[in-house]
């Protein structure tokens, strides 16, 4: 697709404007005083859009609350990576039937990745008749026009939005009040891991402009974010489709150049397309925090292949061993599935094996759940679900040892930390990020939420670490 057809046009995002001001029209007429609530499941990918949905809703006329059943209106946010996530979804949907037979006018929507199946789009049709607007992670920036079109017709919508998907510049957003901020860079996915939905529900890739992304950037740092994380499902094939030779590390390389004191991360990073020179513009850029994210999925190349990877744990021990001898002290984290179809215990025991060598600080591990529409869904999955299960287990014993010890190696050290926010604990009240990203409970007072602190760890355990301002 050409880049005119995939960037929406001014106007296009003007008449949107105009269904927002033509829905506050309609409530003001009534003397209404409408509230939302938003529920966002899912990455942060999600929780960005979610930030537009509330954005509209606003620019509509709606005030947020976060009470479902009471809300004039409730849109689920939702996310389709595993089937534990659909059936939470559905489950809330059954709930609302109650608070829409008290109110009729109650509006429901349903949208974001589940959204974006047609599968899922059809079940709904059919058996959840009290959801009145359904649309997919590709008609996000209509989202005011298709509201519009409930409360005229009185009708049901379903819009799945194109499969291609584009990009909408200037939407209304609301962002979490505090320091951290998400910027999307880039939207969709081509890579067609054999076990993943996302491809199919959020469309191709396609890069938001550098100045886009750089003036949203300017524009956080300006208003006090000092923890800023660019999403993209892979970041490293940032600008693959704007044909200027523009890529990731010379977006990092800019965005370093925005004076402040903010940290920048990012997520995620695919290891077949991560280069040595990502790398050293991470260890030279000052903004850009010690810390990567790499999902290596599995330590064994049969199953890599079977997933179309496109990767071998070779080749990812030696992104990783460059990466840290140009990067010393890197906080290094990733993805991990246990129970691709097919996968015996010792292929699974090559990736506990990968985890011992690797060290990783910390792990996101899943166990393998099957997408409809996806390749690895039509593939024998001979393992019973208890092996499964085990496998999982001892993964995650050998990850918590390590997560363990290198927290204790923290203890007596005096490291640099940005408050975040409270932690609801009595002892240690506030919230706190290393450069690495660990988590510290901290002792002081709430003044010092957003601000950058040495801080003297004093203990430790498996997913924290403790201490006090020095
Ligand atoms: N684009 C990101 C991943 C987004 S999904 C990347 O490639 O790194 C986040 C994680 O969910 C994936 O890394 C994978 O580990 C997991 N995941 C995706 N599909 C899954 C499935 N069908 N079953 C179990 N885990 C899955
Ligand atoms: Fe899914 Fe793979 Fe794309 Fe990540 S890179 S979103 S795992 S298909
Ligand atoms: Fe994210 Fe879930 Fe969609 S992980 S991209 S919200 S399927």
């Amino acid at each position: 697709m050409k880049r005119e057809e995939i960037v929406v046009p001014e106007e296009a995002i003007a008449r949107q404007r105009d269904f927002q001001q033509s829905i506050r029209s309609m409530f003001a007429a009534r003397e209404a005083h409408p509230t939302a609530c938003v529920e966002t499941y899912g990455c942060q990918q999600n929780v960005a859009d979610g930030q537009r949905i509330m954005g509209m809703l606003l620019a509509c006329g709606f005030t947020l609350t976060e009470e479902a059943g009471e809300a004039d209106l409730v849109v689920l946010n939702t996310c389709a990576i595993r089937e534990h996530a659909e059936q939470r979804v559905f489950g809330n949907l059954g709930i609302l039937t109650h608070s829409k037979r008290e109110n009729p006018e109650q509006v429901i929507v349903l949208c974001g990745c589940m959204a974006g199946e047609p599968r899922v789009a059809k079940r709904v049709k059919e058996s959840y008749r009290h959801v009145d607007l359904v649309f997919g992670p590709q008609a996000l920036w209509r989202f005011p026009e298709l509201l519009w079109q409930v409360y005229e017709t009185k009708k049901r919508v379903f819009d799945q939005g194109d499969s291609h998907g584009q990009i909408a510049e200037g939407l209304p957003v609301v962002r979490e009040r505090g320091v951290k901020a998400w910027v999307s860079i880039m939207y969709g996915c081509n890579n067609f891991c054999s076990y993943c939905i996302v491809p199919y529900v959020r469309g191709r890739e396609r890069s938001r402009d550098p100045a886009a992304v750089l003036a949203e950037v300017r524009e956080l740092v300006e208003a006090g974010y000092k923890d800023i994380t660019l999403l993209g499902q892979n970041v490293n094939s940032y600008g693959n489709d704007l044909d200027t030779g523009y890529h990731f590390p010379d977006l990092l390389e800019d965005i370093d150049k925005i004076p402040g004191d903010y940290w920048i991360r990012f997520i995620s990073s695919h290891p077949k397309d991560a280069t040595p020179r990502l790398f050293d513009v991470m260890a030279k850029c000052s903004h850009v925090a010690n810390q990567l994210h790499l999902p290596v999925q599995s330590g064994n190349n049969r199953v890599l292949e079977a997933m179309n990877r496109r990767y071998t744990k070779e080749t990812y021990l030696e992104l990783i061993r460059y990466a840290r001898s140009v990067m010393p002290g890197l906080v290094l984290t990733s993805d991990i599935i246990i129970g691709f179809p097919g996968e015996t215990e010792a292929e699974a025991m090559d990736t506990v094996a990968l985890v011992e060598e690797v060290g990783f600080d910390a792990l996101f591990t899943f166990l393998y759940s099957p997408r409809p529409g996806t390749k690895a869904a039509e593939l024998p999955d001979p393992a019973a679900r208890e092996d499964k299960q085990r496998w999982f287990d001892k993964l995650l014993e050998v990850q918590n040892d390590h997560s363990a010890k290198i927290h204790a190696g923290y203890v007596g050290k005096t490291v640099r930390a940005l408050v975040d926010g409270e932690s609801g604990d009595e002892e240690f009240p506030l919230s706190a990020r290393t450069e690495g990203n660990r988590l510290v409970r901290l002792k002081g007072d709430k003044a010092l939420v957003g601000r950058f602190l040495d801080v003297k760890i004093t203990g430790s355990n498996t997913w924290a670490l403790y201490g006090e301002p020095v």
